[in-house]
């Protein structure tokens, strides 16, 4: 078996019917067919970016479920979006460190229907965007379509967006749509922003006059010490802020919010209804209702132990059994270890010897990379040598077995 992670455009090309002609350069999603491959039963796998099961708090909220269900029949009405859960929002940006009020909060389908929004709402045809070279593979699948201009800019693995970069490409006349970020905890590098970076990327936003994507799935679920507050917290203006309940609640709720300059919400409003008229007015009452019980402070300090110790317990397994020419990122939140192996090691091709012979899986570097993946050229930058670890989906005990397995193809190929 190898699995095979090259994007291939053109195979949906229809014998009948005809397509628009931008779903030509659409390629095959790698990441969703790769994990499918590796999440066969007897693999160990870190590949997913999934949070534990086992650790949905679904006893409560099937209460906030019946309690919805028996008061309130316009829980599964057409509906706008519910005052009340953006009440909750506003105190949980106030824990975040954000002073927001409910006129700027935007309900969403999940956070990646905020970046379809958003790029709709910034972006003409042919515009530019700025983004890191190693990012989230949602932004870029929010970006196809567009023919934009991607520019892109490296991540240092301990400060996070070059700013410097960032600056560079400002002086020579770039002039974005939008710059997106994970300040806190990325995905696929666990890095986080620094604060002196964080306050640049501001300043230059002011500057230059371009919205910041404040992406902050991860934003509660930090290990080590309160995180760092978002960019939302320096600036009203010019930081659109994007939130998810996926990793503190659970993904199939589907729902998210972005805080945004109030004068926005009415085209928001317009260009979301041609995506799904409106958010489930029926989860939106049920997670609205979750929080009105007051369970989610326990529930996030639980996940916070449990990550913790499955972070832990990876950094330390990696630290005994990996060889010594291996690095990492020493992430404070979020779900993701970052490894680069020596520049000769090609984690595509050793992906396929892991699963063979261990039966242990990673999502390889070069899947994260705008440069060669969903949207990009064929330029090839420092990611065919990394990989991405996931430490959130898999017990401790499972965590250390994963490990063993992973080190003991790396001391061979390393
Ligand atoms: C950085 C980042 N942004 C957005 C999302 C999507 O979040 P949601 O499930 O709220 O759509 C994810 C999911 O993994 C993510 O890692």
């Amino acid at each position: 078996m190898t699995i095979n992670i090259t994007p291939v455009v053109n195979e949906f090309e229809s014998p009948d019917l005809r397509l628009a002609g931008w779903t030509r350069s659409i390629k095959r999603s790698v990441l969703r067919e790769m994990l499918a491959v590796v999440s066969r039963p007897g693999i160990l796998s870190f590949a997913g970016g999934l949070p534990a099961p086992e650790l949905f708090p679904a006893k409560e909220y099937a209460q906030a479920v019946n309690v919805t269900l028996s008061r309130d029949k316009e829980a599964l009405q057409y509906g706008p979006p519910y005052p009340p859960l953006k009440g909750h929002i506003v105190d949980l940006m106030a824990q975040r460190g954000v002073a927001c009020y409910e006129e700027q909060v935007f309900i969403t389908t999940g956070a990646q229907q905020a970046l379809n929004v958003l790029t709709r709402l910034f972006l003409d045809r042919g515009g530019a965007v700025l983004i890191e070279e190693l990012v989230y593979t949602g932004i870029q699948q929010a970006l196809a379509g567009y023919e934009a201009e991607i520019i892109t800019v490296p991540t240092d693995l301990e400060l996070g967006m070059e700013t410097d970069a960032v600056e560079s490409h400002l002086l020579a006349g770039l002039r974005p749509a939008y710059v997106y970020a994970i300040p806190e905890a990325h995905n696929p590098l666990g890095v986080s922003l620094s604060e002196a970076r964080a306050s640049r990327l501001v300043e230059l936003a002011r500057k230059y006059g371009f919205p910041i994507v404040e992406d902050d799935p991860y934003g509660f679920l930090t290990y080590d010490k309160e995180a760092t507050p978002p960019l939302r917290s320096l600036d009203d203006r010019w930081v659109i802020y994007v939130g998810s309940f996926s990793k503190i609640l659970a993904p199939a709720l589907r729902l998210g919010w972005m805080v945004v300059p109030e004068y926005l919400v009415p085209k928001l409003t317009v260009l979301k209804e041609a995506l799904d008229l409106e958010t489930s007015a029926f989860i939106q009452r049920t997670v609205a209702e979750y929080l009105e019980a007051g369970h989610l402070p326990s529930h996030l300090n639980q996940l916070r132990d449990e990550y913790r110790l499955r972070r832990d317990t990876m950094l330390a397994s990696m630290e005994r059994h990996f060889p010594p020419v291996a690095r990492w990122t020493n992430p404070s939140g979020g779900m993701f270890i970052w490894v680069e192996l020596p520049g000769h090691v090609d984690t595509t091709e050793l992906l396929t010897i892991a699963v063979e012979e261990e039966h242990v899986a990673y999502i390889p570097g070069s899947a994260f990379s705008v440069n060669s993946g969903i949207i990009g050229s064929s330029l090839s930058d420092r990611s065919d040598n990394c990989m991405r670890l996931n430490f959130s989906n898999s017990s401790p005990e499972e965590i250390e077995r994963g490990i063993v397995r992973l080190g003991r193809i790396l001391h061979k190929h390393c």
